[in-house]
């Protein structure tokens, strides 16, 4: 049986507090807003008053006994998780702290190459080794899929030592891996299986959707509520399974979380929750409606394939999320990042992401059937009036990585920084990559080939915005002496 999933402990904490008509004499300094009124006109007075520090009545983040306690036990039970803590430094720090807790300096941590910065950040952080397990990828799409079962099983056979297993659930684009039988195996080697559901929030409110992390059996899952989850935006949970050590993955949060956790985010995971559990089946099987309404109708323009479903494989591709609208826009002669910069600057769409060879429109509750239709008219548009050869388009999406050192290794090693077009042969020692989606096309350790040169510099020359990288033009990279 469910707590009350109708309470906000933290959203009444709060209200409560207003009622109160304290004065502050605390941080933060604004006080309710009085102190700058610009920032309180931009905002608003009741966002304002809302930004308070921790106290005895708002419980404690850093060490949570009252009402933070009662909003992630709420949070827990609605996730079906054992325990769940609130984040908000993004689901950087919840996928961090799945890492920190679960390898230590030169263990060994399997995961796909694909997976999102912050991931190898964590590696850079603490020394762990990873041991990559290359995704499949789709040729015809140019993107990378998820993780074969013969692949981990051979990876994990072969490095029976490892500590940990990394998942994506889904992919940015929408592709999930066999996560049960994955989990299975790897437990069965005493590993930790640690998921990534930065884009998999609301497959735990609906029932149509793949399977969730929890569901699996996973040890632990980093949820981007900020995302499909409607909180704001930089607020996160991190979901723990039964046979996790809570009070030491609390311990490992706190070594990086801050100290003044913003109630403005915290409030906004515990409402968010409320909604989601309270009315998540309907909002998401409207938002499945509205993706499939929109994948349809694109597709019938013509040239674009916006995918789903058919691409599942049972094994690579083992579910697909068919709420995320993605499209390949190969055949329109166009790189997915020109189609993207043409909707925002010549018909007013912004969507999530274009990279080179596809684009992803992020479907919400928010969306009206006239903006899909405004999307799609946009679309049909951009074709009839931009469409090219396609000849000069360039398709990979996926290159293997040459591992020669460890993330921290090259990171920390003595370096030189070598303009970009003379570090074919090299060690890099920074990453670069385009964002979103966030994963690195090459990462601290790892040798610079033709390949990568090619693909960043024709990232580059179509408008990818490219990062990573200490010089912020991407001119030079820094490689190991
Ligand atoms: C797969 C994946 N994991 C983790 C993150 C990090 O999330 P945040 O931006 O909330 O720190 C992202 C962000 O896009 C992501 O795509």
């Amino acid at each position: 049986m469910k707590n009350n999933q109708n309470k906000m402990p933290l959203y009444e904490a709060l209200n409560n507090l207003k009622t109160q008509r304290i004065v502050p004499f605390d941080v933060p300094g604004h006080k309710h807003g009085k102190a700058n009124p610009e920032l309180t006109e931009f905002l608003g007075t009741k966002c304002m008053e809302m930004d308070v520090n921790s106290m005895k009545p708002l419980d404690n983040l850093c060490h949570p006994v009252s009402v933070i306690k009662e909003a992630q036990e709420l949070a827990a039970d609605a996730f079906n998780a054992a325990h769940a803590f609130f984040m908000v430094g993004g689901t950087t720090s919840s996928v961090q702290a799945m890492i920190f807790s679960s390898v230590k300096e030169n263990e060994k941590i399997i995961m796909p190459r694909n997976v999102h910065r912050s991931a190898i950040n964590a590696l850079v952080l603490i020394g762990a080794i990873p041991v990559y397990v290359n995704p499949d990828s789709n040729e015809r799409l140019g993107i990378s899929l998820g993780m074969s079962l013969d692949s981990i099983k051979k990876t994990i056979e072969e490095n029976k030592d490892a500590k940990a297993v990394l998942i994506n659930n889904p992919t940015y684009y929408g592709i999930c891996s066999n996560i049960k039988e994955i989990t299975e195996l790897a437990h069965k080697y005493g590993m930790k299986v640690l998921v990534d559901e930065a884009h998999g929030t609301h497959f735990y409110f609906n029932d149509n959707l793949p399977m969730t992390a929890m569901e699996a059996g996973a040890d632990m899952a980093a949820v981007s509520m900020h995302k499909s989850g409607g909180s704001l935006t930089q607020s996160s949970i991190l979901l723990l399974g039964k046979n996790v050590n809570a009070d030491y993955v609390r311990q490992i949060i706190n070594l990086t979380q801050t100290t003044s956790g913003s109630y403005l985010l915290l409030s906004s995971l515990d409402m968010s929750r409320k909604i989601l559990y309270t009315e998540g089946k309907e909002i998401f099987e409207r938002v499945i409606y509205l993706a499939k309404y929109a994948r349809d109708e694109i597709n019938e323009i013509g040239d674009y394939y916006a995918y789903g479903s058919e691409l599942i494989n049972h094994d690579s591709v083992y579910d697909f999320d068919i709420t995320k609208l993605s499209i390949n826009t190969f055949d329109v002669g166009l790189a997915g990042i020109e189609v993207y910069d043409l909707l925002r600057d010549e018909y007013d769409i912004q969507i999530e992401f274009g990279d080179i060879g596809n684009i992803l429109a992020y479907i919400s509750v928010g969306d009206r059937e006239r903006d899909i239709e405004r999307l799609v008219g946009a679309l049909s548009e951009i074709r009839r009036m931009y469409k090219k050869e396609k000849k000069d388009l360039f398709k990979h999406e996926y290159i293997s990585p040459i591992v020669k050192v460890s993330p921290k290794e090259a990171f920390y090693a003595e370096k030189i920084l070598l303009p970009l077009d003379e570090t074919v042969g090299k060690i890099s020692s920074e990453f670069i990559m385009c964002y979103p989606p966030g994963i690195p096309v090459v990462a601290p350790g790892e040798m610079i080939t033709d390949e990568i040169l090619n693909y960043v510099k024709y990232a580059k020359k179509k408008g990818c915005q490219i990062l990573g990288t200490q010089d912020l033009n991407v001119d030079y990279v820094n490689v190991m002496k």
